[in-house]
């Protein structure tokens, strides 16, 4: 087994109308409150008048930070960050799904860095003290409410990078399933492919650990059991749960503790995408994930694949190849049953970029891509893209 660091500080506070305990968490915080959110679903669903009771009760000065958008822009970070200088905040509290949450990240760090808040996404060493962030989930997708990390988007440069910093830890977590039933089936499904990716990258290393194997295979186990179920009865709170509970734990690191470093291959190429077209995240990586399964394997990574074939999908043919073949197809299936497009085409995206993409990956990506279960280089990238056109 490979040494390992560990570090997961959030408080979660899973479970049903759990909002009403934000009062005092709040109260170990101090005076001053930014509260981020998005383009309005909270209000939709009758969660924004919940927090601003709360925040009354609990007696905070609060200022807001709305509008912030899907793939989140560095713009917004720039305005929250004035905010926090200006009305010297003690706490931001995001609620929403990922992109609120990420945002509020690189706005708690820039809080206190004297320069553009974009050197810090472009240089992750330079991330020190930040302010302390409480999130209350409203998307269950990227595991943003319990890591360290989060993903921000630079509209002028063409360029989506992820930030890290162990002060990026929201301090506190809610995680109530029942907010999540709004979310659009589009989002839905995109949300489950993005925690399978998650797994994923964790999974498809070298070498793994049996308890990890066993995670990540559970993982994806419960996300192609409860998506469907979450897609046909939106307020089914047994597979929004278990969706909630299983994207929580996907990019935290859990998945990955003694295995074999990952390269994160497809979210290197995701956020390229994204970058270029805006588009959902979790709708790239549905395009993306086969096309790199099929160029990841081979004679040396095929008991792998045959691996999750075996135990996630019950597949038994009669060489490991075979199977691994038919668990990449399962893959494919399953992202094309609960909605997700299948090729970069259905996105009206062309090659135009990809050498663009590519390069830009080698030259900022936080891993390198030679440590993947397949080596990738520059040309292996483009070979990713072409063959999901
Ligand atoms: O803006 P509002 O009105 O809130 O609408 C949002 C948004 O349009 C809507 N939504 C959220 N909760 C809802 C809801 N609609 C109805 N009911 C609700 N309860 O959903 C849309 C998408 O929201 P967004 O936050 O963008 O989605 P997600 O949570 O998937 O976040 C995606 C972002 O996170 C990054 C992605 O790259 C992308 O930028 N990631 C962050 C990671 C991290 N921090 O660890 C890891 C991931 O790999 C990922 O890269
Ligand atoms: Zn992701």
């Amino acid at each position: 087994m490979n040494n390992y660091d560990l570090y997961l500080p959030t408080h979660i506070i899973f479970g049903k109308d759990r909002i009403s305990e934000l009062h005092e968490v709040l109260s170990s915080f101090g005076k001053n409150v930014l509260l981020t959110y998005g383009g309005g679903s909270i209000k939709k669903i009758g969660l924004y008048d919940k927090v601003i009771a709360e925040l009354k009760t609990a007696g905070k000065n609060v200022f807001e930070l709305n509008g912030i958008e899907p793939n989140p822009k560095i713009s917004s970070v720039r305005e929250g960050v004035k905010i926090c200088k200006n009305e010297h905040i003690d706490v931001i509290l995001a609620v929403g799904g990922g992109s609120v949450i990420d945002c509020s990240k690189n706005i708690a760090a820039g809080a206190y860095y004297d320069g553009d808040p974009w050197d810090l996404v472009l240089d992750s060493s330079k991330v020190g003290r930040a302010v302390p962030i409480v999130t209350v989930l409203t998307l269950s997708a990227t595991g943003s409410e319990y890591d360290n990390s989060a993903v921000i988007s630079n509209a002028e440069t063409n360029e989506k990078l992820p930030i890290f910093g162990n002060n990026l830890n929201p301090a506190v977590s809610f995680l109530d399933p029942q907010y999540t039933f709004s979310v659009s089936k589009n989002q839905t499904a995109a949300g489950a492919v993005d925690c399978m990716s998650h797994t994923f990258e964790s999974y498809l290393v070298k070498k793994g650990t049996l308890l990890t194997d066993a995670l990540c295979e559970g993982m994806l186990k419960t996300v192609i059991e409860y998506t469907p179920k979450a897609l046909k009865n939106p307020e089914d709170y047994e597979a929004r749960a278990n969706l909630m509970q299983a994207c929580s734990l996907g990019c935290n690191g859990i998945l990955a503790i003694g295995r074999d470093t990952s390269a994160w291959v497809c979210h290197a190429i995701e956020h390229e995408l994204s970058a270029y077209y805006d588009i959902t995240h979790g709708v790239g990586l549905a395009i993306v994930t086969p096309s790199f399964m099929r160029y990841a394997l081979n004679e040396d990574t095929v008991d792998r694949f045959a691996q999750y074939g075996e135990r996630v999908f019950g597949i038994k043919k009669a060489t490991p190849m075979e199977t691994a073949n038919e668990a990449i197809i399962k893959t494919e299936e399953f992202f094309k049953s609960i909605g997700m497009p299948s090729k970069l085409r259905d996105l009206g995206i062309s090659d135009e970029h990809f050498d663009d993409m590519a390069t830009h990956i080698e030259e900022h990506w936080f891993a390198p891509l030679s440590i993947a279960i397949r080596p990738v280089d520059h040309k292996g990238i483009v070979e990713i893209l072409r063959n999901a056109l």
